[in-house]
């Protein structure tokens, strides 16, 4: 396979790439022999100017279970906290480890990084993308689903950096993509041009609306997300267009299929976005979200090393 050296976001990745990165990490989950000979006593670093819980251990822990090394820097541990430059400590970096891992706000700082770094970097969460959450939550529904081609896939709620990527996932794999957000709150055109150049290569399709209940009929998958994400101004304001007809409740799921999914990459926050019954209820697959992140952060891994 034609592997990525770099992973900023899914839109570069062909549909045989993401199905591929779900081949390696069932492997993975499932216990069959993988080589680890190239992540042995590789480091990998993880820089991460915003918080994490799930994305952080999955990264460590998957280096130390393939016999490798992680080590943790949040900003105020480096220099750039004091003005070095992105580019020097990328070069620094090069030197010393085989691989990062950057959690920023702006893209452009993980940009600058590949600009002048030697090793594969991987984008663990900007403003704008979520490259790894989308990869392995179509894991799960491949997993739960068999395949993406012609399901019915209904985001509610904010078009943000999950959204982006895990969009673009599901339509280069053939999904039949809905979302359901305030007018104010769509896809910016960036992503809509994007996604439209997927669709017309993937045949799969997306519609836009701003209700939750008629866009979520006959849905195979709903997903949402916070409706503040880390880093947003004016969250009150924010919270007062979304609730409470954006968050996904019992009646919400009533209109989707009787063996729809729920989806969630979590943190969450029960009785804002989603309604503890819909979260914590039978068809919710959050706990198989958060599992499958070790897995294909592992297929990253082992896929981007030399
Ligand atoms: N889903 C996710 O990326 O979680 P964390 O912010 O805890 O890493
Ligand atoms: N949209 C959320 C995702 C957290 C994993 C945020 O950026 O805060």
């Amino acid at each position: 396979m034609n592997m990525m050296k770099n992973l900023m976001t899914v839109s570069e990745l062909d549909a045989k790439d993401i199905s591929e990165m779900v081949r390696i990490a069932r492997k993975f989950k499932n216990g069959k022999d993988v080589s680890l000979k190239k992540v042995k006593n590789k480091t990998l670093a993880l820089i991460f100017q915003k918080p994490s819980t799930r994305t952080r251990l999955s990264f460590e822990i998957a280096m130390k279970q393939m016999g490798g090394n992680s080590i943790f820097l949040s900003e105020s541990d480096l220099q750039i906290s004091r003005g070095e430059l992105m580019k020097d400590t990328a070069r620094t970096l090069s030197e010393y480890v085989d691989i990062v891992a950057m959690r920023t706000y702006h893209n452009s700082d993980i940009q600058e990084f590949i600009d002048n770094s030697s090793i594969p970097v991987i984008n663990a969460l900007s403003n704008t993308n979520h490259p790894c959450q989308a990869l392995s939550d179509i894991q799960t529904i491949i997993e739960e689903k068999k395949s993406l081609r012609n399901l019915k896939i209904t985001w509610i709620g904010d078009s943000n950096n999950v959204l982006n990527d895990f969009l673009f996932a599901a339509l280069k794999l053939g999904a039949d993509f809905s979302i359901a957000c305030p007018s104010k709150y769509s896809p910016n055109k960036g992503i809509i041009e994007v996604a439209k150049k997927i669709m017309k290569k993937n045949e799969s399709s997306l519609s836009i609306s701003t209700d939750p209940m008629k866009a979520v009929i006959d849905s195979d998958v709903v997903v949402t997300d916070k409706i503040v994400s880390m880093g947003d101004k004016n969250k009150e304001v924010k919270k007062k267009v979304f609730l409470p007809k954006y968050r996904v409740t019992d009646k919400i799921m009533s209109k989707a299929k009787d063996d729809a999914i729920f989806m969630h990459c979590l943190p969450a926050v029960r009785g804002e976005e989603v309604s503890e019954s819909v979260i914590d209820g039978e068809n919710s697959v959050i706990w198989q979200q958060v599992n499958n992140k070790l897995h294909m952060h592992k297929a990253l891994i082992w896929s981007m090393l030399k």
